[in-house]
């Protein structure tokens, strides 16, 4: 399998990145990066961004090669590739991240945020940079967070109140938080990696999926799931993670260009993300696509457990308040 192939060609290149680091130090670098989106995403543009600028800041003598599409598998393979010093960057939702550390799982709380103010503020603020060193110790941290919009539920057939979804079946990203979410919605979660989900739903494995506005339309879920109901439940943005030793063997001047670059990666994927939703409800429409307005409320209700169930875990019971008092500054 291709897949397979450039994952072992890249754990035998392995121990040249490393040695390259340890004799040349301050020279040249070249970090790699994989990642499980489309080449259109606009994450996958703010990264491609990001290695025009590393390489010019360092004079070409840093750089980073993308790995796109899902090539070296899903997150879980990516994060792991990490923590084996086989891959030295990658991308991953906060929910993938959620086994690594609890803060992360603070992202599947539905309707958590008042608003984008509120949650530009978490995750570029004080909060947000916390989160992202709370991995140190599993072997990677995060360096830069982008917005994903808000995931909504879409399926075989039209949901407008959780009642609709009951028995359904639903992949989620595999996590506890999650999987609760939707038990509490009468539905069943099918835990299923994201590049397999398309197949899932053409063969009636399950009936339908959960996702913002691009990656519905990127992945063609849209041909296969015609109804997109919005209810907005969560807001899951993504993370620009590097493994903890490529990171600490960098050179001071190497982690002052890669943490700027990885700040205006932030900044233009948040200044193209605004025009990719709008552009993908265009051509989620176009291919057939209802999007369904719905009562909020009756999802807000059905899910008020997942907040007592936090409130009761010091740890993720803290990450929300910290959240909390976010939004009442
Ligand atoms: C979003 C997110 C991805 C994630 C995917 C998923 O599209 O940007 O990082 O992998 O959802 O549902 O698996």
């Amino acid at each position: 399998m291709k897949m397979k192939t450039l994952a072992a060609a890249i754990l035998m290149a392995a121990p040249l990145t490393l040695a390259a680091f340890s004799s040349y130090a301050m020279d040249k670098v070249t970090l790699k990066l994989a990642h499980n989106l489309d080449t259109n995403h606009v994450v996958h543009q703010a990264l491609a961004q990001m290695a025009k600028e590393i390489s010019t800041a360092s004079d070409g003598k840093m750089k980073l090669r993308i790995y796109p599409g899902g090539q070296m598998g899903g997150p879980r393979e990516t994060l792991e590739l990490l923590q084996n010093g086989a891959l030295d960057m990658t991308k991953a939702s906060a929910s993938e991240m959620e086994p690594f550390s609890p803060a992360f799982s603070i992202f599947s709380l539905p309707y958590l945020f008042k608003d984008q103010a509120h949650f530009n503020k978490v995750i570029y603020g004080p909060v947000g940079h916390a989160m992202m060193a709370e991995t140190r110790d599993k072997g990677f941290v995060s360096i830069a967070a982008y917005v994903a919009g808000t995931r909504s539920f879409y399926a075989n057939k039209p949901i407008h109140t959780p009642a609709d979804m009951k028995g359904m079946k639903i992949r989620v990203v595999a996590t506890p938080t999650t999987i609760k979410l939707i038990e509490l919605l009468g539905a069943a979660p099918a835990p299923i990696p994201f590049g397999e989900v398309y197949t899932a739903l053409q063969q009636g494995v399950i009936d339908g999926a959960e996702n913002n506005e691009p990656s519905y339309v990127q992945t063609r879920h849209v041909e296969v799931a015609k109804f997109y109901a919005e209810d907005q439940h969560t807001s899951v943005p993504d993370f620009l993670v590097i493994s903890t030793k490529v990171w600490d063997k960098l050179s001071d001047e190497q982690k002052q260009i890669l943490e700027a670059a990885a700040k205006h990666s932030e900044t233009y994927e948040q200044e193209l993300w605004g025009k990719e939703v709008a552009a993908s409800r265009k051509q989620a429409t176009e291919a057939g696509a209802t999007f369904i307005k719905v009562d909020k409320e009756a999802f807000r209700t059905a899910l008020a457990p997942l907040y007592d169930d936090f409130r009761k875990d010091p740890v993720r019971g803290e990450w929300l308040s910290k959240i909390e008092n976010e939004a009442a500054q």
